[in-house]
């Protein structure tokens, strides 16, 4: 069944494709506000220490079984423990990456809409609640709809031609980009009277606010961030070339996506406070606040409209990895053509998604509980599935793979020399479990929503 399968074709290709699944809206929208939510500095340190002892060994686990098998996620247990139940663990995942890009693909749509109102200037002149009210408006529009389907449509055309020549392409281009943007922007920030407020709101870590709930929100946001735990980044480690160092690249997608994550929060709380904008805007945050703030600054156009194209940018590369996990699974377990499989795929997230936006509009119905069914697929996947998926992947490498099939392929054979082999495995097999079992067993024990 190894048909000609294709693989990334250099390492920066590979860099920029799993780093566009990492970077994107997780980063620029969703983690200042989890952070402003939770105790901002408090919150980044319980963040940073997850992602060096929990992000690190996962995104290199998930290259490790991609690569080591050579196939998509459901495949990849398969063909690495065939005649077990490890593949539900593939499937899980699979499932997962479907879900998210149902209700990613929203707010997805947003970017493309407040491209349009900066294009128009709609934002010039007008005041927070003007903006807001323009934002509910747009939400309680057919607009969020049409946004939404041309975003998916974009993200099919780009999955339907490919690994080389669709996502590397497409994210070695736009991931440098989305770097310059961002880096001009929080520049424009930093100069901001009132900035260091928000840095100080950043950075300053008040650890009496380190609550589980802050620990379990941190730990949902660094595997959402990463896009691991449910197995985008299995599809992704199956295309690198044998030759290449996974723990070099794991790290370095590791380090990209918490640095775009860290410009994103420099960026947003010294904006947010030099306009006495709560930190704790949630979604505003991104949305309506960097707005009011480019209007108020001199080539406030060009960065308003720079900025939610970044955003867009960032998004499109994630949804990419979030529809190629499905294609691959159809295309190599059920031997679906690409084409067939994108087009379906693409068409049963637009369903979902349309719930999931619906569902924000509102008195709207979809709701169990109090939540929305938006959040009720945010929480599922992020709280859930994802802390689930990862602990399920450390336990796969240490103790059903075991160390010599993980340092081998580690190594590549033998043929890089990789210092801290030993270190990382037990990290793996022990410190991770143990880690994301306290952190959910404690969620519950406290019951957190
Ligand atoms: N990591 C992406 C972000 O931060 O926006 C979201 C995401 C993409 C999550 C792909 C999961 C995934 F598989």
């Amino acid at each position: 069944m190894e048909k000609q399968r294709e693989n990334f074709g250099s390492k920066f290709g590979v860099i920029a494709a799993a780093a566009g699944s990492a970077v994107g809206l997780g980063n620029i929208y969703r983690f200042p506000c989890e952070a402003g939510e939770n105790g901002g500095g408090a919150f980044l340190i319980v963040y940073l220490l997850i992602i060096v002892f929990l992000g690190i060994p996962l995104m290199l686990s998930e290259f490790i079984i991609g690569r080591r098998s050579h196939r998509n996620t459901v495949g990849a247990f398969k063909t690495l423990a065939p005649k077990t139940a490890w593949p539900i663990v593939g499937f899980v995942g699979v499932i997962s990456s479907f879900l998210i890009l149902a209700f990613y693909s929203t707010i997805a749509g947003w970017t493309l809409e407040c491209i349009y109102k900066s294009l128009i200037n709609f934002y010039h002149g007008k005041n927070i609640s003007e903006i807001e009210q323009g934002m509910t408006n747009f939400n309680n529009s057919f607009r969020p709809f049409i946004w939404q389907t041309l975003f998916i449509i974009l993200t099919a055309f780009i999955v339907l031609k490919g690994i080389e020549k669709g996502i590397e392409k497409y994210a070695k281009v736009l991931m440098p980009m989305l770097f310059v943007i961002l880096i001009i922007l929080c520049v424009k920030s930093l100069t901001l009277p009132n900035a260091t407020e928000g840095l100080k709101f950043f950075f300053k870590p008040d650890f009496s606010k380190i609550t589980p709930e802050v620990c379990i929100s941190a730990l949902g946001q660094a595997f959402f961030s990463l896009s691991v735990g449910m197995g985008v980044q299995i599809t992704y480690g199956s295309y690198i070339n044998k030759k290449d160092n996974l723990l070099t690249s794991s790290t370095s997608v590791v380090m990209t996506d918490t640095l775009v994550a860290i410009l994103a929060g420099i960026t947003i709380f010294p904006a947010a406070f030099s306009m006495g904008i709560s930190p704790k805007a949630g979604a505003g945050l991104a949305f309506n606040t960097l707005p009011l703030i480019f209007n108020q600054m001199a080539g406030g156009y060009i960065f308003c409209l720079i900025f939610f194209i970044l955003l867009a940018i960032a998004a499109l590369t994630s949804t990419i990895s979030l529809l190629e996990a499905s294609v691959a699974y159809f295309v190599e377990e059920h031997s679906i053509k690409r084409k067939k499989a994108t087009i379906w795929c693409a068409i049963g997230a637009l369903i979902v998604g349309l719930f999931a936006t619906l569902s924000l509009q509102d008195n709207s119905n979809i709701v169990i509980g109090n939540m929305s069914f938006f959040n009720i697929l945010d929480n599922l996947t992020a709280n859930i599935l994802m802390p689930v998926g990862g602990l399920l992947i450390t336990i796969f490498i240490g103790w059903q793979l075991k160390k010599t099939a993980f340092i081998d392929e580690l190594t590549n054979q033998g043929t890089t020399k990789i210092a801290l082999k030993n270190i990382i495995f037990f990290i793996i097999k022990y410190i991770a479990p143990l880690a994301i079992v306290t952190i959910i067993v404690g969620r519950l024990v406290f019951n957190i929503k």
